[in-house]
């Protein structure tokens, strides 16, 4: 355990370009090797589940050495380099959502490192039209969990419409409205400005922006959902995916996640929220 100043350790074998090792607190160290989210590390701590050392800390400040401090939960070791990577990428247009494709597409894949993070994987899928939010991680548990359709992790998306809704059209959106694979629960829906863009005749049509909020994940679901109404989606981007957002980073490029977006994520994908998400518009 660590007292007096904090000293940078080298990074780690495999670690994050420009990463360095610090004396941590050991909730940040038991949510970085992905033990549980940084609150339910503290839970683990209170509940006189971890050791350091050998000793039970239930200390909320201690800090570790994670090159030299070994930490073990319910006696199982925990250690950073069997933690896991989590990757966002601000997806192009033009790629498939696949780690390889037989028909030799262009896929995701050939744009984050997965030399350097074996076993990296897109969480859910973006059309090969969609731009945005995709995140990517190692952690199967995570995923399996941001997934899943009781957790209700939201996604929000810009579409460019054809068209322009009516006031009827945006209640059905927002209330529910029946696909072919079962009824929508609930929707955000946010009427942004008109552009017009050329359809595939080349003639100047009028189309809308519409800000769309999903907590489901079912293919295709906001082109179909636009679709049922005859408002087809012209061009489709990924805004955010439950707390993830793109931040600035540019189309095409990956950036590792912060600590904090990971334990939002693991609070996002084990919160379970009501089918009528409050706070939609
Ligand atoms: N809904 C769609 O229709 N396409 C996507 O890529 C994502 C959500």
């Amino acid at each position: 355990m660590v007292q007096g100043t904090p000293t940078p350790y080298p990074p780690m074998p495999g670690g994050k370009p420009g990463e360095m090792l610090v004396p941590m607190r050991l909730q940040r160290y038991l949510a970085r090797a992905g033990v549980a989210s940084r609150r339910g590390s503290e839970g683990l701590m209170t509940a006189g589940r971890v050791r350091v050392n050998g000793q039970v800390v239930t200390e909320l400040g201690t800090k570790v050495n994670p090159l030299a401090d070994v930490v073990s939960v319910d006696g199982t070791p925990v250690s950073l380099e069997t933690g896991n990577a989590y990757v966002l990428l601000n997806k192009p247009a033009g790629y498939v959502t696949t780690m390889s494709d037989p028909q030799g597409r262009a896929t995701v894949a050939e744009l984050v490192p997965r030399d350097r993070y074996p076993g990296l994987f897109p969480v859910g899928r973006l059309d090969h039209d969609t731009t945005g939010v995709l995140l990517f991680t190692t952690d199967g548990d995570l995923a399996h969990a941001l997934l899943h359709p009781s957790h209700h992790v939201e996604k929000t998306y810009l579409a460019l419409v054809r068209g322009t809704l009516s006031s009827g059209e945006q209640a059905l959106v927002r209330a529910g409205m029946t696909l072919d694979d079962g009824p929508t629960r609930p929707a955000g829906l946010e009427q942004l400005e008109h552009e017009e863009y050329r359809d595939k005749s080349h003639h100047l049509t009028q189309g809308t922006w519409e800000r769309i909020t999903i907590t489901e994940g079912r293919k295709r679901q906001v082109k179909r959902m636009f679709m049922s109404i005859h408002h087809p989606v012209v061009r489709l981007h990924r805004e955010s995916f439950g707390p993830l957002v793109l931040g600035g980073l540019p189309q095409g490029e990956w950036r590792p996640l912060t600590d904090d977006e990971v334990t939002s994520l693991r609070d996002a994908s084990s919160r379970q929220t009501p089918a009528t998400t409050s706070g939609m518009r």
